[in-house]
């Protein structure tokens, strides 16, 4: 096909070629390995990292690709900043998303490099036991080298306090009971492994909180054989950890899921315990409200009220953690949910009342009653309120 180029197109062309930066051809194909760090609010930490990865991988072909999610603080500014003149920097911006190891997995699938390696921003990790790492992985002595903090030579001292400690072990002990390999360190988030086992499990992983490498190591299609090089956990460099109770009960949920090959509906359980709660604050409302006199129907009605508000807090920043409305899409979500919520308890009471003319008991009726409420309310909220995003 011929393209018609008008002269005054050409000129356009001309001008605009011509604010380029003529340059080479500088570098040819993909790195050997890719570096991927998830970040969030890690802005002065970026810099000092990319110094560390260039002493610690001089001689290698390497790059590494900071995965944010629109840090408050301009960390992909920073990144960019840096982007712009050293081609090894990479930087992948997501927008109304959060998480770990979701950011991971997006990172090292955008990479192309035959190795892919995972490490925290904020210089806790030793990147100077990168090289070992990969040399294990290249010398074929297992699928995935990981840091370890708890094999010989290893330390920990970088754990903020005890109660830090205490949790770390816990999980840890937690975490090798249903874990295929030998592993002493399965919380790291300091690994390497092969792309291609690396794609190969992505579609298989649950990317839910902080446990990438436990997610890995549990969906692998095949038995990875792990290789554990010790590592000192050092203290972060600038900011704070973003490891929170929600993160643990995301690790519990993962470790649920696993345990039962998927099989659990982990968010549906999430949902119906965040309803067993209303259910509570409801009862409790109601009974303080009738002790000081109010009116049943009042008191049940401002119960009602209440249980649905907290049961919607908690489904925000709980349940749907990953898809959690702000502002004013916030105030829309509540909206639907009332209603939704309101509809569901008159289903909840009329299928009660059906199979009660059925014949059914009492406890039985409502029982059902109450599992379909429940299950309306899931489904709807997951499909008109919480969307994938
Ligand atoms: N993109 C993105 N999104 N990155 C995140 C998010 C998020 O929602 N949350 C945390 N990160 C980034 C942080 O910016 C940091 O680079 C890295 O993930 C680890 O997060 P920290 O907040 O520093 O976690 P930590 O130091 O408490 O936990 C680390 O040590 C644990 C062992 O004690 C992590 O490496 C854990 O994986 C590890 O288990
Ligand atoms: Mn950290």
């Amino acid at each position: 096909m011929t393209t018609l180029v008008l002269p005054d197109q050409l000129s356009r062309t001309a001008t605009a070629t011509s604010t380029f930066t003529a340059v080479e051809d500088m570098r040819a194909g993909s790195p050997e390995i890719t570096v991927v760090v998830p970040c969030y609010r890690e802005a002065p930490n970026v810099r000092p990292l990319v110094d560390a990865l260039t002493q610690a991988l001089a001689g290698r072909d390497w790059e590494v690709v900071f995965v944010d999610d629109n840090s408050p603080d301009g960390t992909i500014e920073a990144v960019r900043e840096l982007a712009r003149s050293n081609w090894r920097v990479r930087g992948i911006s997501r927008i109304g998303r959060r998480g770990l190891s979701t950011a991971v997995i997006e990172g090292a699938l955008s990479s192309s490099a035959t190795y892919i390696a995972v490490m925290d921003g904020d210089l806790q990790h030793d990147e100077t036991r990168l090289g070992v790492m990969l040399d294990a992985l290249a010398g074929g002595h297992c699928d995935i080298a990981v840091g370890s903090r708890h094999v010989a030579g290893g330390d920990n001292s970088g754990l903020a306090n005890v109660w830090r400690h205490a949790l770390s072990n816990g999980g840890i002990t937690l975490a090798q009971m249903i874990l295929p390999v030998k592993l002493g360190d399965p919380m790291s988030g300091f690994f390497a492994l092969r792309r291609d086992l690396f794609v190969r499990t992505a579609p298989r992983l649950s990317g839910a909180g902080f446990k990438i490498l436990m997610d890995l190591v549990l969906s692998a299609p095949e038995k990875v054989r792990v290789e554990e090089i010790p590592c000192t956990f050092k203290p972060r460099l600038a900011g704070e950890s973003k490891l929170d109770i929600l993160v643990m009960l995301q690790f519990l949920g993962l470790m649920l899921d696993k345990l039962f090959h998927g099989w659990l509906p982990m968010r549906f359980l999430v949902f119906a315990f965040v309803g067993l709660i209303g259910i509570i604050v409801n009862i409790a409302i109601m009974n303080v409200l009738r002790l000081s006199g109010t009116d049943f129907s009042v008191a049940q009605t401002v119960g009602t009220f209440a249980a649905m508000l907290v049961n919607f807090w908690l489904d925000n920043t709980l349940t749907y953690r990953d898809r959690r409305l702000r502002g004013i899409r916030l105030y829309g979500g509540l909206l639907v949910f009332l209603v939704v919520c309101s509809a569901g308890a008159w289903a909840n009471i009329g299928i009660a009342q059906l199979f009660r003319d059925d014949g059914q008991t009492f406890d039985r009726a409502s029982a059902t009653g109450a599992v379909i409420g429940v299950v309306w309310n899931y489904a709807v909220s997951s499909t008109l309120i919480w969307r994938r995003k």
